[in-house]
């Protein structure tokens, strides 16, 4: 989670385990492919829950789930290597369907007394598919078809009592079933839009194949939420660590649409923000949906605390133990108003890209440290509750459309916790530079929404560095600060790519920051990748 303030590490005992959020569950076998997570959005878009677990789940947990299929991802290893990892035997017993994906299927092929070998040519990359017996898997689609393949070893024969179903240039079976077993598979990545009907022949083993019903929707999640808060929670007193992040915002919505005033939501305004956009969390959550909230403002505390700190780590230390500070207070205060009994929740915004980096969700978070900056501590006496732990980022930000989050706060993009002090580069952020870089940042947002580019970039800010550069203006040397303009395309902040904005635009947003900000002479373009950079700057 990028957006928010409070990503606090939770000991492990207080954390939920995984449960299935939905009634139709498939399960993803992860067996270390590039592509396995994008496997379970896939199934996802096709409107069934799903979760990518390890590929060493035990079968009892796995049944516990009940299941309607179960698929064995792609993966590195060569099913004959002595250390690859193996098939479950047991998996077979479980009367599950299967569906086996590139190593998934080599391994069920290998494990079956078909013939999986190392072939003379890899196959990479874009291939032609000709399907010679459709079966179930196949059926209704094009005989002739291309799709994505990425393997060495090859399946050379399916296994007794298997229907070969395609090859391809380089595969001659690349494509098995055994209907009555309930066991497919194929060589080739369904799940990448290099193969045009991979999202068809995954609703096939769905729907034909697992009888899955396809209910899974931004509305059946928020009823299935509230259900589930409403359990945990019972009577009991809510808090919630608002920072105006999508994240936290539908996780707040979501708990205050299953016990109302029960929850109290907290949004600590440190004056770090963007322009306005503390006005538009309280305005949305008090004004619109009547959440009850406190809003502290917090900007002096702050500022004294960041005054004469320069270090980056300093920088975000200060801001984070502050934050708790207030946080506490404001917890105490209601816990007096509230006879002494504070809340015993506390609400956040854990994604589910958060659960997979940290492991699935097992032993203590590993979420990246500087996540947790702004974040509460992990002695705080909560319980947490966090109902959007199954969720994806764009399927988070679809609950939030179907609650009535506005717009702007549904698209928000990510923000760090320590806000635009940690974009005041190698300087004290003081209030005079905080106000620069927020009305350059406004300005740089204001242009590149009305561009229509908004949605398209991962995040577009603005870096003030704290040197001077000198200029010439109206033809008077000046000496001013630089504004750097970062704006970056990514799926998941791990890695990053600098957006190619049209010269145009750029040309308009320097103009405008020269012009209406006296005391910048310059604009630079930040044009580096993640990696080697970082998205921010410190
Ligand atoms: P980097 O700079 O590491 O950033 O490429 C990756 C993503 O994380 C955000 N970020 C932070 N978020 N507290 C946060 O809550 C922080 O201290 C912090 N530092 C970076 C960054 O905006 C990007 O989305």
């Amino acid at each position: 989670m990028t957006d928010g303030a409070l990503t606090a590490p939770v000991p492990a005992a207080t954390r939920p385990g995984i449960t299935p959020a939905a009634s139709e569950e498939i399960v993803v076998l992860d067996y270390g492919g590039q592509y396995s997570q994008l496997i379970a959005r896939r199934v996802r878009d096709c409107g069934v829950f799903s979760e990518l677990l390890p590929h060493s789940v035990s079968t009892e947990e796995l049944a516990a789930r009940k299941p309607r299929g179960i698929i064995l991802s792609g993966g590195p290893a060569s099913v004959y290597a002595a250390d690859a990892p193996r098939l479950d035997r047991e998996l077979l017993a479980l009367g599950v369907p299967l569906l086996g994906i590139c190593y998934g299927m080599q391994l069920l092929v290998h494990e079956l007394g078909g013939r999986v070998e190392e072939a003379d040519v890899g196959e990479f990359g874009r291939s032609d598919l000709h399907v010679t017996e459709p079966g179930t898997l196949l059926g209704g689609l094009p005989p002739e078809q291309t799709c994505w393949m990425s393997h060495r070893d090859t399946v050379f024969e399916a296994p007794p009592g298997f229907t070969a179903l395609a090859s391809s240039s380089s595969s001659p079976v690349a494509a098995v079933e055994a209907p009555g077993r309930g066991i497919y598979g194929i060589q080739f990545h369904p799940e990448v839009v290099h193969t045009p009907y991979g999202q068809e022949i995954l609703r096939r083993f769905l729907t034909e194949v697992c009888g899955c019903e396809q209910s899974w929707s931004p509305a059946s999640i928020v009823q299935e939420q509230t259900r589930r808060i409403r359990e945990q929670v019972g009577d009991g007193r809510v808090i919630c660590g608002l920072s105006g992040g999508v994240d936290s915002s539908v996780a707040a919505l979501l708990v205050h649409r299953a016990v109302g005033d029960q929850l109290t939501c907290v949004f600590v305004d440190h004056g770090l923000m963007r322009k306005d956009e503390g006005e538009q969390v309280v305005r949305a959550f008090r004004d619109t949906f009547k959440v009850p909230l406190v809003a502290v403002d917090a900007e002096t505390r702050f500022l004294e605390r960041l005054r004469g700190v320069t270090d980056p780590e300093a920088k975000r230390k200060a801001i984070g133990s502050e934050f708790i500070r207030v946080f506490e207070e404001e917890a105490g205060r209601l816990a007096e108003l509230d006879g002494g009994e504070g809340a015993r929740f506390l609400v956040q915004g854990t994604l589910y890209s958060d659960v997979i980096e940290s492991g699935g969700g097992a032993g203590a978070s590993t979420i990246k440290s500087h996540h947790n900056v702004g974040g509460l501590p992990d002695d705080l006496d909560f319980e947490l509750v966090e109902p959007v732990r199954a969720l994806f980022k764009d399927e988070v930000r679809a609950v939030g459309v179907e609650l009535g989050l506005p717009e702007r706060l549904v698209w928000r993009q990510p923000f760090p916790g320590p806000g635009l002090a940690i974009r005041i580069v190698g300087g004290e952020a003081t209030s005079e530079r905080l106000n620069l870089l927020r009305e350059a940042d406004h300005i740089l947002q204001e242009e590149i929404r009305s561009a229509g580019l908004y949605r398209e970039l991962w995040q577009s800010f603005c870096v003030l560095p704290d040197i001077r550069t000198v200029g010439v203006q109206g033809d008077e040397r000046t000496y001013g600060y630089v504004v750097v303009v970062r704006a970056v395309t990514s799926d998941d902040a791990m890695t990053a790519d600098w957006a190619r904005l049209p010269y145009d635009l750029l040309e308009k947003i320097a103009s405008r920051m020269i012009n209406e900000l006296r005391e910048v002479n310059r604009v630079v373009l930040d044009i580096t990748s993640k990696p080697p950079g970082t998205i921010e700057w410190e």
